[in-house]
């Protein structure tokens, strides 16, 4: 207790000092006052510790239950215990729950010379105990308030649980659905990407870090860890230039905008360097040229992978990489802790990058108020109101509901009458009450989501007959394990088609487990798993008013599907109020508004496929063979980026850039008309696209620069407007440097990447 009565009293002047001030300052000089404060206070501390101890805060231990990545030699408990007495711990990941954050506090606090509190990571994904949908799935709404809505009840429950930094957001961008982290992002685009970076980082921080429910994000995994060659995870990335600054980095240095408190870096290698060793994304552009100031964490032993990577020799060598790369911490790699005092010592590295690295830590944990109260997260009676509350189950249905895309809907069976219909509702997936959870929930209990089957059960004016047809997996389904699909078993699917037979109309949900995605499950496939196919095609024979509703957390290829089905609905894994959310959609109380934030391919041939590409010297089709495309397969994708249907339609009509020339600085102002004109109330992401048509770097066929969610009532019209500015208009050259480039430029607005309504303008100097 020591060190901490001590230090209550110092910030509790300085506290007082700040309040008194902000009566006088302007909001800046207020953030300059606290950070000026901090500051002081940091290189204080600075001054009084060891090596060690600057070497034990770039240290981060897992804890002692949950496991995400394989565990090293070293990584015994024994050792961990004894390494946080010694004050050579400055993190701890995986601690859970308010009883165990404070023990492992307490040993820090109390035991060691100076007494820093630990600051406690978790992989604070899409939820805590309570589960929102999985970010892809939530990227689909490009409802930017109700992400940061999701991110925020997250942060409340996590910090009730004892832990005040999430690994979250992940803002990979990526184009290749066979990488299994697709779902864990927010799809293809960069500008979109970007926006929910924002919307996520201000949910988990809020305005002020130090208070006891906001929780410090991390934005990764940087960098380029999406553009794993072929999809496969953890593989190698060779992009060019153009790719990373114009389509990767974009979504991180909006974090870094958003005043991220972290970052973490990423497995892969980037033209031939693995990443955690990269000064050239580490130092270079995050730390000078973004100037960002808060610290970079390791991704899971990624300083010890530079070895197998054949880029160090041992350790040793990796140590002084990544350190000198600018890898603050190491998380649960042993390497920093065995090697660098003695680099140090040796003269290899210089003692200023370790006060660097630990000052940048020291300064999150004094933002987020640790060295005030390193217990401030250890509320108990917190923890047991925070948890799982009504309120939080209220929020995540609500942007579960948002997160539904309707794929098709031309027989319009859909909405599904309410009464007097015989529904068969049939799939591996339907009485799912684990796969909605996605492959991230570790702070979340098994089998807690409300599933499809239950969520129908609640509409009482039709009969609703359930019938499996398959079991999708068979055994486990433990977080590090693959699991084994069914690809023998048909012995149910006879009673699911009789039962089909009958039905006024069939709802099938098929798709992906929820541990068929995420971190290292890659596919080479991308179809329905298992014999999921076989059961849609004889249900199909016997009758053909089918809704399919699909459960994955990646896009598929269902072409065989969007050929033959008349509805599909895509409904991802929506986490703990899954079912209740699809049903509501299924009967028409939510009538669907989300929008396909990643391209679906055809087939696996076409991916890497996305809307934001390059046109080609041979775009145009010709009688002969010699032009961009594939003799076996169309070029367009089965669904755009941008694409979602709803029960109503909407028109747009009268696009107007008001203005047909325009100087680099002026504000280009668009409008457009949108007009409900169907029988529903509804929502629309209304869209819009430029394309430069010339540029010194090739510049895509379309890319996304606004989009606005717009609610119409049935008959209601509206005017819609966009401006578009130097932001939006220029792009990196190959040397990292914005430019904007005069000539002419195409805008097309509308409700998919795919519109036709198109208009143009010019950029003179
Ligand atoms: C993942 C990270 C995660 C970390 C800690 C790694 O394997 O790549 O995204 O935050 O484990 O669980």
């Amino acid at each position: 207790m020591r060190h901490y009565l001590k230090k209550t009293t110092i910030s509790t002047i300085s506290v007082l000092f700040f309040i008194g001030c902000t009566h006088k300052k302007n909001d800046n000089s207020m953030i300059d006052i606290k950070s000026e404060t901090i500051k002081e206070k940091v290189d204080s501390l600075l001054s009084k510790m060891t090596l060690e101890e600057k070497v034990g805060q770039m240290n981060q231990y897992n804890g002692f239950w949950d496991v995400t990545g394989p565990v090293p030699e070293e990584g015994t408990a024994k050792n961990k215990f004894e390494h946080l007495k010694k004050g050579w711990v400055g993190s701890m990941l995986n601690v859970r729950g308010t009883k165990n954050v404070k023990e492992v506090q307490r040993i820090a606090v109390e035991e060691t010379r100076l007494g820093i509190p630990l600051i406690i990571g978790f992989d604070v994904i899409h939820g805590y105990k309570t589960l929102s949908p999985i970010p892809l799935a939530e990227a689909a709404s490009w409802d930017l308030e109700a992400i940061e809505k999701s991110a925020r009840i997250a942060a409340i429950e996590a910090s009730a649980s004892g832990i005040n930094w999430t690994f979250a957001p992940m803002v990979d961008i990526s184009r290749d659905a066979r990488w299994g982290r697709v779902m864990e992002g927010a799809g293809e685009d960069p500008y979109l990407g970007s926006k929910i970076a924002k919307a996520r980082v201000k949910g988990f921080q809020g305005d002020d870090l130090s208070k006891n429910n906001t929780i410090a994000a991390c934005a990764k995994h940087f960098a380029a860890y999406g553009f794993s060659e072929a999809g496969k995870e953890y593989n190698t990335v060779d992009i060019g230039t153009s790719t990373l600054h114009n389509v990767v980095l974009p979504p991180f240095k909006a974090a870094v905008d958003g005043n991220v408190r972290t970052i973490m870096n990423s497995f892969n290698e980037l033209n031939g360097v693995p990443v955690t060793a990269s000064k050239y994304l580490q130092r270079d552009i995050l730390k000078e040229k973004w100037n960002f100031n808060g610290f970079v964490i390791s991704d899971w032993a990624s300083i010890n992978e530079i070895i197998s990577w054949g880029h160090a020799e041992d350790k040793r060598e990796a140590a002084k990489l990544a350190a000198t790369a600018g890898s603050d911490m190491d998380m649960e790699g042993y390497v920093y802790v065995k090697e660098l005092a003695k680099l140090v010592n040796d003269g290899i590295i210089k003692e200023e990058i370790l006060n660097d690295a630990v000052s940048r830590i020291l300064t999150v944990k004094f933002e987020l108020g640790l060295f005030d109260d390193p217990y401030r997260y250890c509320d108990e009676e917190n923890e047991k109101q925070n948890i799982g509350n009504t309120s939080h189950h209220d929020a995540v249905l609500d942007v579960a509901k948002k997160s539904i895309v309707l794929l098709k809907n031309d027989k319009n069976l859909l909405p599904l009458k309410k009464e007097g219909q015989t529904i068969a509702l049939i799939g591996p997936l339907a009485d799912e009450k684990n796969s909605p959870l996605g492959s991230w929930r570790l702070g979340s209990d098994d089998n807690t989501a409300i599933s499809i089957l239950e969520g129908m059960q609640q509409y009482k004016g039709n009969t609703l007959i359930f019938e499996k047809g398959l079991d999708l997996i068979e055994g486990s389904t433990a977080f590090t394990q693959q699991v084994h699909i069914n690809n023998t078993d048909t012995s149910k699917i006879k009673k699911a088609v009789a039962t089909a037979k009958n039905a006024d109309v069939v709802v099938m949900v098929l798709g992906e487990h929820g541990f068929q995605s995420g971190e290292g499950r890659s596919r080479t496939e991308l179809d329905l798993p298992g014999l999921q196919q076989e059961l849609l095609e004889q249900v199909y024979k016997v009758n053909p008013n089918i809704v399919l509703v699909l459960n994955n957390g990646r896009p598929l290829t269902i072409e065989w599907a969007d050929d033959n089905i008349p509805s599909i609905v895509e409904a991802w894994q929506l986490g703990s109020q899954s079912g209740n959310a699809i049903a509501s959609v299924l009967y028409g109380d939510y009538n669907p508004s989300g929008k396909l934030p990643m391209t679906f391919p055809r087939n696996v041939g076409q991916v890497p496929i996305y809307y934001n590409y390059k046109n080609t010297g041979r775009p145009n089709k010709e009688e002969h063979v010699f032009w961009s495309h594939y003799i076996d397969s169309e070029n367009t994708p089965l669904y755009p980026f941008g694409h979602g249907l709803s029960y109503t339609t909407f028109e747009y009509s009268n696009l107007k850039i008001h203005g047909n020339k325009f100087k680099k600085d002026d504000t280009i102002k668009i409008t457009v008309d949108l007009k409900n004109t169907g029988n529903y109330n509804g929502k629309e992401v209304v869209q819009l696209y430029i394309r430069d048509l010339v540029g010194s770097i090739t510049r895509p066929v379309r890319e996304l620069k606004g989009f606005e969610l717009v609610e119409l009532k049935k008959g209601e019209s509206t005017t819609i407007t966009f401006e578009l500015t130097k932001k939006e208009l220029g792009f990196f050259d190959n040397q990292g440097n914005y430019m904007i480039e005069s000539g002419k430029f195409n805008v097309f607005v509308g409700g998919s990447s795919i519109t036709k309504l198109e208009d143009q303008f010019e950029l003179i100097e």
